[in-house]
């Protein structure tokens, strides 16, 4: 019960106040345990998630068994709905259990407690039309935001946005990214070791307890994620900076392959986190608390520059982000980026590299982005991206020479062993010698 109840709770607040799911189901929030153990907090971190990876179809399915829409002033009957639909569709909860444990629920609240048998005969029907409604359920239409379904069919064409849709609806995959041997790491945890060096698992398992996690021997990172880090050439005697560090995935990659990481981040508390991650890994960086707009240093050899975006590339991970984000949210994360950009490449050295990358499918954050820069700052220019840099994934070069995933790709027939999250990369280098 105290499971359904934290997941009906967070689903509330990620679709009422815009809080991530994160924030209250992260394993290690201790405030926001809310008294849970760490079984429940799984299971209610699983309930939330499928309910808001299906949302669409949970909502369809409720209005249409409830005559008279969703009665007004019913307290919480809404989310004790949407997570008992998602326990009868998605997951293996036996209907009764997941009826009775909602019709509990439902007479706990006294707002929605006039609602027990209205809420009975939902969910029952619901269980009772299960094939119906999942045969009848599309991603794309049902289970994507209309503004974003919307943009993807603009930007990618209706099959592709369909693929990504479709992507959206597996369990993502547990990418590690190892400091060496990838085929060992992947043969040792059960896992495989993919073209782009990272190794991928389908576990459950808590990832503290996979080998190599206290050796420091590798991190999570989504595949994807793993490959704009590389596109510096990161190597020793390389000074390089990574402007929006935190939690510090792609700075471990830099520090990893020997160069000299500076890490700035404007949150101290993100850069914690990286120093927790770098100490299990021993792995070591000059962090920096800062505005990255701020920042001030003698040039690098490199910089990254991860910027703060949609984050629509990563909602196979979170499908919070899908029902979060409003399209008023990009104009400011765009602007914020090209300033970010224009700062970046005051910090590179002449001849250095700059990679800009974002987990967004959005081109106004990645391919736009890029292509203002360059119109912007006449002493940089392109450095295409090669397939062979990326373990051949030429699908994820655009003709212009930069790094596109999608959702969609690096598909198999084993979906929890499918896709990458959707990222966009650049290299420019500025023009000049070494000064
Ligand atoms: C996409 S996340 C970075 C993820 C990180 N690169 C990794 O691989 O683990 C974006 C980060 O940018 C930081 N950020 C946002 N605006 C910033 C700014 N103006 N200066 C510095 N950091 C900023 C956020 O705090 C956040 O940690």
């Amino acid at each position: 019960m105290a499971a359904r109840v934290a997941a009906a709770r967070a689903v509330a607040e990620a679709l009422t106040q815009s809080r991530p799911l994160d924030d209250r189901l992260a394993a290690g929030a201790a405030q926001q345990r809310g008294g849970l153990d760490a079984r429940d907090r799984a299971l209610a971190r699983s309930i939330a998630t499928v309910s808001l990876r299906r949302l669409g179809t949970i909502r369809k399915a409720l209005a249409r068994r409830l005559d008279k829409g969703l009665p007004r002033r019913s307290g919480a009957l809404e989310w004790t709905l949407i997570v008992a639909a998602a326990q009868i569709l998605f997951l293996d909860t036996p209907d009764h259990a997941a009826v009775d444990l909602a019709v509990k629920a439902t007479r706990a609240d006294p707002a929605s407690a006039p609602f027990a048998a209205l809420a009975n005969a939902v969910l029952r029907a619901i269980g009772r039309d299960r094939d119906a409604i999942l045969t009848s359920s599309d991603p794309l239409d049902d289970d994507t935001p209309a503004w974003l379904a919307q943009r993807w069919r603009t930007t990618y064409g209706e099959s592709v946005a369909r693929l990504i849709a479709a992507a959206h609806r597996a369990e993502p995959t547990l990418d590690l990214s190892v400091k060496r041997d990838a085929p060992g790491w992947a043969e040792r945890l059960g896992g495989i070791a993919l073209p782009t060096g990272s190794v991928r698992l389908d576990t459950h398992k808590p990832v503290h307890e996979l080998e190599g996690y206290e050796a420091g021997e590798w991190w999570v990172q989504d595949a994807a994620a793993a490959l704009p880090a590389r596109l510096l050439r990161p190597g020793p005697a390389m000074r390089v900076v990574d402007l929006c560090a935190a939690p510090g995935g792609k700075a471990a990659e830099l520090a990893a392959a020997g160069a000299d990481v500076t890490t700035v981040d404007r949150s101290a508390e993100r850069l914690k986190l990286l120093a927790a991650n770098f100490e299990r890994l021993r792995l070591t960086s000059e962090i920096v608390v800062a505005d990255a707009l701020a920042f001030e240093a003698p040039p690098f050899d490199g910089v990254l520059l991860d910027a703060p975006c949609s984050a629509t590339g990563t909602i196979r991970r979170h499908p919070d982000v899908a029902w979060i984000k409003r399209p008023g949210d990009l104009a400011p994360l765009v602007k914020l980026q090209a300033e970010l950009i224009d700062k970046a490449i005051t910090l590179a050295r002449g001849g250095g590299a700059i990679v800009y990358c974002v987990c967004s499918l959005e081109p106004e954050e990645g391919e736009a982005q890029v292509a203002a820069a360059l119109r912007r700052n006449p002493d940089v220019r392109r450095l295409p991206i090669t397939a062979s840099e990326i373990g051949g994934l030429a699908e994820c070069v655009t003709q212009a020479g930069d790094l596109r995933t999608l959702p969609c790709y690096l598909w198999t027939d084993n979906p929890r062993r499918s896709g990458l999250d959707g990222f966009f990369a650049a290299r420019l280098v500025k023009a000049g010698q070494r000064d």
